[in-house]
């Protein structure tokens, strides 16, 4: 039921530092370190590669998973397109161990590649919101993501999700290999909870801006570098599913390597910026479409905020950059979509679950 909601997307948002605090809560073990089942943690710590294989959203939220992994538990990890994957199978390390994400566990190309997985006998694990799905069912193991019913369309509330569990999962990689931990993963996280809150409570100013920018164009960009480009694939997809504005993502760096040729007047160039190093460079690149008449957006975390950014989010770790970062997107994506009058949680030529391949 989605209450006092025009649609369950604005609830599905909303939901996120509950169904993160639920996440942390779920997963807590003694000795202040996350529990997950031996055996599981057994295969992954034996395997020399992770694999993270998804479509959609939940592809997105792999690239963030294949950061947590190799910089806390220094595994080497791949991300592949489920759709890709299971046609043109890349070249396997020699004990692979596959992560499929799938909010609702039953995306027929996810389980085509689990199929191929199975059928060579490596070990799996998949993450999702459904208990007894059916990639859930055919995988070595499973996590469930706690999140509650998604219903709308566009995915929110399970990419943050996946995004979480993976931190979790990589924090105990971490200790379990005996490394030292470079900040406090619960208290972080939870930090990360109450800061998704103070975004969801600057509704009205994110609407107000949205509507004076954002109404009439037909086409729009993210930029980022590393973990913010990570999160513009995530905010491109969302807008341009469910607002119908052609939302393209490009690594900062890459967009005078051609897609700059793209940039008239006007044309909103929106760039995440939540890293010292790597944000200095995609201010550089924000100068260069401004000078050629972009209409640029700057979304930025407190420690490197400068004046005239549009949006300022309080500061949390860096790794967990994207799970704040999304939020203020799905916003974008959601006051778009809704000013434009559109049935938000039911995009045209959408299902919510696709089933076929
Ligand atoms: C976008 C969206 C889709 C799904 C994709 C995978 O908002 O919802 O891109 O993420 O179809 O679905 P799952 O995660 O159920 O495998």
């Amino acid at each position: 039921d989605k209450g006092a909601y025009p649609f369950y997307m604005l609830k599905e948002v909303d939901e996120q530092p509950a169904v993160l605090r639920r996440l942390l809560q779920n997963y807590q073990g003694d000795d202040q370190q996350f529990a997950f089942e031996a055996d599981m943690m057994k295969t992954l710590l034996a395997s020399d590669r992770v694999y993270i294989v998804a479509c959609g959203t939940s592809y997105n939220a792999g690239w963030i998973g294949r950061s947590l992994f190799e910089k806390l538990a220094k595994i080497p990890t791949e991300v592949h397109l489920a759709s890709e994957f299971a046609y043109d199978l890349p070249l396997l390390s020699e004990k692979p161990f596959f992560v499929f994400l799938t909010q609702s566990g039953e995306t027929a190309d996810s389980r085509q590649a689990l199929v191929k997985v199975n059928e060579l006998n490596y070990p799996s694990l998949t993450i999702t919101n459904v208990k007894g799905s059916t990639l859930s069912r055919e995988a070595s193991f499973t996590l469930l993501l706690h999140a509650g019913p998604e219903i709308a369309v566009a995915s929110t509330k399970a990419y943050t999700a996946q995004i979480t569990l993976m931190a979790m999962l990589a924090d105990a990689l971490r200790a379990a290999k005996g490394f030292e931990a470079s900040f406090d993963m619960e208290r972080e996280l939870s930090l990360v909870a109450s800061i998704m809150e103070s975004i969801l409570a600057e509704k009205a100013e994110i609407k107000a801006w949205i509507d004076a920018n954002l109404m009439e164009t037909r086409n729009a960009f993210y930029i980022g570098r590393t973990l913010d480009y990570y999160v513009s694939m995530e905010a491109a997809l969302k807008l341009k599913e469910i607002s119908y504005i052609q939302t393209e993502a490009f690594a900062a760096g890459e967009l005078k390597h051609g897609t700059i040729a793209l940039i008239e007047e006007g044309t909103p160039v929106i760039a995440l910026v939540s890293e010292e190093t790597v944000g200095a460079h995609t201010r550089g690149n924000v100068e260069e479409v401004k000078a050629r008449g972009a209409n640029a957006i700057v979304i930025s975390m407190q420690d490197v905020a400068r004046e005239g950014d549009t949006f300022v989010i309080p500061k949390v770790e860096t790794a967990l950059s994207p799970l704040v970062m999304v939020v203020v997107t799905q916003l974008l994506a959601y006051y778009t979509a809704l000013g434009r009058g559109l049935d938000v949680d039911k995009p045209r030529n959408l299902a919510k679950s696709v089933t076929v391949e």
